[in-house]
C-alpha cells in the first residue's frame, strides 16, 4: 500500500502532481510520500502490540534524518552499524536508549562515541570485539550493554549477497559455540550482557526461516538463564520483504503474529530492526528521458539516473517498476533503461516493456526507498540528487542535490 497513484493519467504522490514538482526541483530525484512512511512505520509497530517490544528503524536502509526525524517521532529508535549513523540518528532526536549497534567491524572510535552516548545496546559480533569493548568501556569508566549477534545458521532463501545467517556468512557467533562466549561475556567486568541478536538476511519472502531461527534463540536464551545469564532484550534483526515485482511477502500482521507466539510467556522485551519493508515502498526516483535509441534490434531509453543513484540494479540485478509519470495512449516497446554512465552495467531495468517514451518524458523508478539513495555515490563525478518529501499538497526538498563544488570539496592538489 503506497500513495503514488495516477489520476487521469498522471503521477501523484499523495495529492501533488510528480510533473509539478520535477518543474521545480528538476530531476532527478528522490520522492518520499509521508503518508505511506508513517502508515508503514505505524502498521509494523502496531503489530507487535501486546508484547514488549521496540522497533529500530534500520537505517542503512535511509539515513535521511527527515525520515529518522518521522520514526522517532512515532516512538521508533534506530539500529545503526557506524559512528556517522549513529551522530545523523543523534541529529535527528532518536533517544540514544533507543539505538542499537550491530556491524562486524566497530573500531575505538565508533565505540568511545556510542558508549559516551549511551545507547542501548551493542550487538556483538565476535570474541575480539568483545574484548576490544571492555577495554573501552574500561577506560571510560563506564558499562556497556551488550547482546551477541548469534549465527543460527537457517537458509533465508533470499539473494546471496544478502544472506547474512549461514555459517558460511561473516556475521555473528555460531549459535553453537554462543554459550561459551556468552560466559566469558558475562565475567568482563565492563560489560552487561543483557541481548541476544539474530539477523538472517533481507528481503525474505517466507516467515518459517524468521521463526526456525527464533526456536534457536529461545533454545539458547532458556540454557543462558540455565548458567546464570538474564536475557532481557531479544533483537530479531530486519528481513521481512517487500514487493518489488511479483513477490508476496508477508504481511506485517503475519509476521509479527508468527513472532508473538514463540515469545508468548517470556517478559522478553523483542527489538526489530525494519528497514525496507518501512521505506522501500515508500519512495520513487524520478528521471528525464535524455535520448532514445535504436542499435540493432535493441531499444535504449537513456536517462538522466544511473547506477550511481540506484545501484541495486545493477549490483544485485534487482527489479524495479519503471512506470511513466504521464501515462499515455503511446505505443508499447521493449527497452532497456539505461543512465548516463560509462559501462554496460549501467542500467535501471532491462528487456522492459514500457510505453514508448521521448525526450523530456519522465520515469518514476519504484520502490526506491530503501538502500536507494543511502547506496548512491559520486561515480563518473556525478552529484548526488536531491531528496524531496510530499506531504498532503505540498512537498519540501529534504536533502539539496550536491554541486560540482561539493564534489571537490576538501581535495587539494599536491604542494609537496
Ligand atoms: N539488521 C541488520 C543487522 C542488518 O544487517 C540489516 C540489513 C537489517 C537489520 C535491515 O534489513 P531489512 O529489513 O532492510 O531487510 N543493500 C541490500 C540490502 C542489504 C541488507 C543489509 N542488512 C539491498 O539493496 O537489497
Amino acid at each position: 500500500m503506497h500513495y503514488f497513484q495516477y489520476k487521469n493519467n498522471e503521477l501523484f504522490c499523495e495529492d501533488i502532481s510528480v510533473a509539478d514538482i520535477a518543474k521545480d526541483v528538476k530531476t532527478p530525484f528522490y520522492l518520499y510520500s509521508h503518508r505511506t512512511l508513517k502508515q508503514h512505520f505505524k502498521a509494523f509497530n502496531d503489530s507487535f502490540d501486546g508484547i514488549n517490544h521496540l522497533t529500530c528503524f534500520s537505517m542503512k536502509s535511509n539515513s535521511n534524518m527527515a525520515v529518522l526525524r518521522l520514526f522517532a517521532e512515532e516512538g521508533g529508535g534506530v539500529d545503526i552499524v557506524s559512528g556517522g549513523e549513529l551522530y545523523r540518528a543523534i541529529r535527528a532526536g532518536v533517544d540514544p536508549k533507543k539505538i542499537v549497534y550491530s556491524g562486524v567491524g566497530k573500531t575505538v572510535e565508533e565505540m568511545e562515541y556510542a558508549i559516551d552516548s549511551d545507547i542501548l545496546m551493542f550487538n556483538s559480533e565476535s570474541c575480539q570485539e568483545l574484548a576490544a569493548l571492555n577495554e573501552v568501556a574500561k577506560r571510560l569508566d563506564k558499562k556497556a550493554r551488550v547482546s551477541i549477534r548469534v549465527n543460527p545458521d537457517v537458509d533465508p532463501q533470499t539473494h546471496p549477497y544478502i544472506s547474512t545467517g549461514l555459517k558460511e556468512n561473516k556475521f555473528g557467533i555460531d549459535i553453537k559455540k554462543s554459550l561459551e562466549e556468552y560466559k566469558a561475556a558475562a565475567d568482563m567486568k565492563n560489560l552487561v550482557v543483557t541481548g541476544v541478536s539474530c539477523h538472517i538476511g533481507s528481503q525474505l519472502t517466507k516467515i518459517s526461516p524468521f521463526v526456525d531461527s527464533l526456536k534457536k534463540v529461545m533454545d539458547l536464551i532458556n540454557k543462558l538463564r540455565d548458567a546464570g545469564i538474564v536475557i532481557s532484550y531479544l533483537d530479531m534483526g530486519g528481513g521481512l520483504g517487500i514487493t518489488y515485482n511479483e513477490e508476496k511477502p508477508p504481511l506485517p500482521a503475519e509476521y509479527a503474529a508468527a513472532l508473538k507466539k514463540e515469545i508468548s510467556g517470556s517478559d522478553l522485551t523483542l527489538i526489530l530492526e525494519p528497514g525496507r519493508v518501512i521505506v522501500g515502498n515508500a519512495c520513487i526516483l524520478v528521471a528525464k528521458v535524455l535520448y532514445t535509441k535504436t542499435t540493432g534490434d535493441k531499444n535504449f531509453i537513456i536517462v538522466d539516473a544511473a547506477m550511481n543513484d540506484l545501484a541495486r540494479p545493477s549490483l544485485y540485478g534487482s527489479f524495479h517498476g519503471v512506470q511513466p509519470v504521464r501515462s499515455g495512449d503511446r505505443n508499447k516497446i521493449k527497452a532497456d533503461i539505461v543512465g548516463p554512465i560509462c559501462e554496460s552495467g549501467d542500467f535501471l531495468a532491462k528487456d522492459r516493456e514500457i510505453e514508448s517514451l521521448g525526450q523530456d518524458d519522465l520515469i518514476a523508478v519504484m520502490s526506491a526507498g530503501a538502500y536507494g539513495f543511502t547506496m548512491s555515490s559520486n561515480y563518473n563525478s556525478r552529484p548526488r540528487v536531491a531528496e524531496v518529501m510530499a506531504k498532503g499538497n505540498q512537498y519540501q526538498v529534504i536533502r539539496k542535490r550536491e554541486t560540482w563544488e561539493d564534489l571537490a570539496r576538501g581535495e587539494e592538489t599536491l604542494k609537496i
